[in-house]
């Protein structure tokens, strides 16, 4: 390893990274060690303030653009160079843990810092960013703040989207953007050169194999749908069973044929109901309306989408009593990342001696979309029995403090790329 990646490695402060950990989860802490920021919320804002404040201590630049995704700049040498990227995102599920997401924007902040206390001239510059509502837990889909940034998706497809309490994104990121005047305002969609991000792995594999370092190969393929049936409120005493139009009965139907329709002698489909609004949602009122959300998942191109185009007729057919309507909020193809980035973040591991494994992600990140518009890649470190979505996520200290200092050897390495032709 060239002496000066060696001196910026060195310069990762295992200890700073932890110690900023602690104080984010302290930002929408839960019982149980979980962590609870929904995006566009009072606490993303509280934790987007923080991050803010330890970037201008550094003197990074600080930008924001139009959905709210945060840009915190260390400046190249070349001013034509678009910036190699870095990044992950800062709001968690409902029920969230202390990693997922914010281990990916503070390792890359502790790169940023490392890499300006060992006095790096890069030829590009560096750029962590914080994308808005990877999670999509209050605001459906999820990865929106990438999606809109690499052009995937129009912001204007998502303003009207509402949460569970009927607040529209619109006014809740219109909140967010003006709590951050300190961010100047930048320009949607401009150009990366490359993107690394890092991230927590979320399964089990990395501490099953007694591995440190995951080099992320690509992301599986993943589709969501919302399901509405619509059916008619009575009485629950005096209407005959053989006279409804119970919308949960019906939607209980919906969810089984999905069921068999995704079942999978080797495990490998991923398929979810998490989410169900009922309504009026009275033990003695017959359902008049149901919403329900199907998360399904496969890394193969062809089984993603039999799977995912024929949800609706599944649906359709299950549903006997009821008018249903399936509207599609997500369809991400399997992706796979650039080798010349996975051989790089493999080339860093290596020489820093770190136990590795090249690995797919089972989990959706923002490098999904990334991967459309520059090379991509990412790295895993592992978490306590795979646990994720779930107030009990944990890592160790020194695994975190690896996969920055992997970061800080594979961003450099890019970052000082000569220009092509
Ligand atoms: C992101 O958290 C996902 O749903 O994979
Ligand atoms: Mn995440
Ligand atoms: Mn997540």
């Amino acid at each position: 390893m060239r002496e000066d990646v060696q001196d910026a490695v060195n310069r990762v402060d295992q200890h700073r990274l932890w110690q900023r950990l602690t104080e984010m989860a302290q930002i929408g802490a839960i019982p149980g060690s979980g962590v609870n920021r929904a995006a566009f919320s009072d606490e993303d804002v509280e934790s987007r303030k923080l991050l803010i404040s330890w970037a201008r201590a550094r003197n990074f630049t600080v930008a924001i653009d139009a959905i709210g995704n945060l840009f915190i700049r260390r400046a190249g040498s070349d001013p034509h160079a678009a910036p190699v990227m870095t990044g992950s995102h800062m709001d968690t599920q409902p029920r969230g843990g202390r990693f997922d997401g914010i281990y990916g924007v503070l390792a890359g902040l502790e790169v940023l810092e490392a890499i300006d206390a060992a006095g790096a001239i890069t030829r590009h510059p560096i750029e962590l960013v914080a994308w808005s509502n990877e999670e999509g837990g209050r605001f459906a889909p999820c990865t929106m703040g990438s999606a809109v940034y690499t052009q995937a998706k129009p912001l204007s497809e998502f303003l009207a989207v509402k949460d569970n309490e009927g607040i529209a994104l619109e006014d809740a990121l219109a909140r967010t953007l003006a709590a951050t005047p300190e961010a100047e305002k930048r320009e949607l969609n401009a150009p990366a050169a490359a993107y690394i991000e890092t991230h927590i792995e979320q399964g089990p594999l990395l501490e099953q194999e007694g591995k440190t370092i995951g080099v992320v190969t690509g992301i599986q393929g993943l589709r969501w749908f919302n399901v509405e049936v619509f059916g008619e409120s009575a009485h629950a005493g005096t209407t005959r069973v053989g006279a409804r139009k119970d919308a949960l009965r019906d939607a209980i139907a919906a969810i089984n044929a999905l069921h068999e329709l995704t079942r999978d002698a080797t495990d490998t489909v991923r398929f979810t109901i998490g989410r169900m609004l009922v309504t009026p949602n009275s033990p003695n009122s017959i359902a008049s309306h149901v919403l329900f959300s199907v998360d399904v998942r496969h890394p193969d191109p062809a089984t993603i989408a039999r799977l995912g185009d024929a949800v609706e007729p599944t649906v359709r057919k299950a549903v006997k009593h009821c008018s249903v309507k399936v509207t599609v909020t997500l369809h991400d193809d399997p992706c796979v990342f650039d080798s010349a980035v996975v051989e790089g973040v493999e080339r860093a591991a290596q020489a820093l001696k770190l136990p590795h494994q090249r690995m797919p992600s089972g989990a959706s990140h923002d490098a999904m979309y990334m991967a459309r518009v520059c090379p991509t890649g990412m790295i895993f470190v592992p978490c306590e029995r795979g646990i994720s979505h779930n107030e009990a996520e944990n890592a160790t200290p020194e695994d975190l403090a690896a996969g920055a200092r992997v970061l800080t050897a594979a961003l450099l390495e890019l970052a000082n790329r000569e220009p092509r032709g």
